[in-house]
């Protein structure tokens, strides 16, 4: 029996989204906390491995938790009991921030889709620094998603993802400049051409000037043309980017099942989960036609199975990450994914 989807999932889907969210980190918190726990799970277990090196580091298995899961890195190291080979925390912003009001995470049950306006909450770079300096990290690399904060402006955005490199650099194996949130206003416009080569060339004049520079990757909006994807890939080449990560959520609202009225009495935020599989699959190949190996290629976006993980390899995937599919399956995915890619 799956005791996720019949018992566990019920219990939580008939709470608010964001508050199940929360339950479901406290009950795993307390779970963790009980000797022999992640034994219990075997998140640790043969079954879970699956070694590979890209970006310089080597990851146990290429699944990871996509960011905004954990964005505090609350769970540190349970990642790991949980199976995953990465996890990538925030998005986090130099300073903290409370985030868009609530409402603002929403389930779309039938579509198996999540949609968010959540507006990166997040309790700052320094509170992130502090939960990383106590993490042991055995079996996990640690990838950490920047941000700027809400109320800085556009023109002055690379000086916030400067602050969170320099903040957390010592903390993180792999940094993602994240332009692509639908939910921090004018945040996506800084995937146009200047923006991005102006952000994205002050990391790196800082970052490759370290002792230890890091593997710098971006995040991609779905909502690109295929020009903006072709110049944005451009963009990431010449700036001697590690990798991109593609996709984030969707603003799109097409071939959903649930009714329309629904999904506008829902109002605006990124769509995720199963519409996205194939749209995120699509610029994956997209990407992956332009770069060739010149550069780490990380799929997200409605992985809801081990086939759909399969599939982002076959379109070039190196890495994978997991969110909606987590929330809709539950744990068992991880291990159901890892297997998908190692062939069983
Ligand atoms: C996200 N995602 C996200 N991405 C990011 O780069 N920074 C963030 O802070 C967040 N926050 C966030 C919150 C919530 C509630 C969701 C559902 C998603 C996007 C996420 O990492 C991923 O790219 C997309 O959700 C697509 O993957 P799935 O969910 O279809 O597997």
């Amino acid at each position: 029996m799956d005791l996720y989807k019949r018992v566990l999932r019920p219990l939580a889907f008939q709470m608010n989204a964001e508050t199940a969210h929360h339950a479901v980190f406290a009950a795993l918190k307390m779970g963790f906390a009980l000797p022999g726990s992640g034994w219990v799970l075997q998140g640790r277990g043969p079954a879970y491995e699956s070694p590979l090196e890209a970006m310089g580091l080597r990851f146990r298995n290429p699944v990871g938790l996509a960011a905004g899961f954990d964005k505090d890195a609350v769970l540190g190291d349970t990642w790991a009991d949980l199976g995953f080979g990465y996890a990538e925390f925030g998005t986090v912003t130099p300073r903290p921030q409370p985030g868009n009001p609530k409402p603002r995470l929403f389930r779309l049950v039938q579509d198996e889709a999540i949609i968010n306006r959540m507006g990166f909450n997040n309790a700052g770079a320094d509170a992130l620094a502090s939960r990383l300096e106590k993490m042991h990290r055995r079996d996990l690399v640690v990838g950490v998603n920047i941000g700027k904060n809400k109320d800085t402006a556009l023109e002055d955005a690379a000086s916030d993802y400067l602050k969170c490199l320099q903040r957390l650099h010592d903390l993180g194996d792999y940094f993602v400049v994240n332009v692509s949130s639908p939910n921090t206003p004018g945040l996506r416009q800084l995937q146009d051409k200047d923006r991005l080569v102006e952000i994205l060339s002050t990391l790196q004049d800082w970052n490759q000037g370290q002792s230890v520079p890091r593997p710098l990757l971006l995040k991609i909006a779905p909502d690109l043309t295929d020009t903006q994807l072709e110049e944005v890939a451009a963009t990431a080449l010449e700036t001697q980017l590690a990798g991109l990560i593609a996709t984030n959520t969707t603003i799109a609202r097409t071939g959903l099942r649930a009714s329309a009225t629904d999904v506008e009495a829902i109002g605006a935020g990124g769509l995720s989960g199963a519409p996205l599989t194939a749209r995120a699959g699509e610029v994956l190949t997209f990407l992956k036609q332009i770069i060739q190996d010149k550069m780490t290629l990380v799929g997200v976006g409605g992985i809801m199975e081990g086939a759909h993980a399969a599939e982002r390899k076959a379109q070039g995937a190196d890495l994978v990450q997991l969110y909606s599919g987590y929330v809709y399956r539950g744990p068992g995915l991880v291990r159901e994914v890892v297997e998908a890619l190692r062939g069983n």
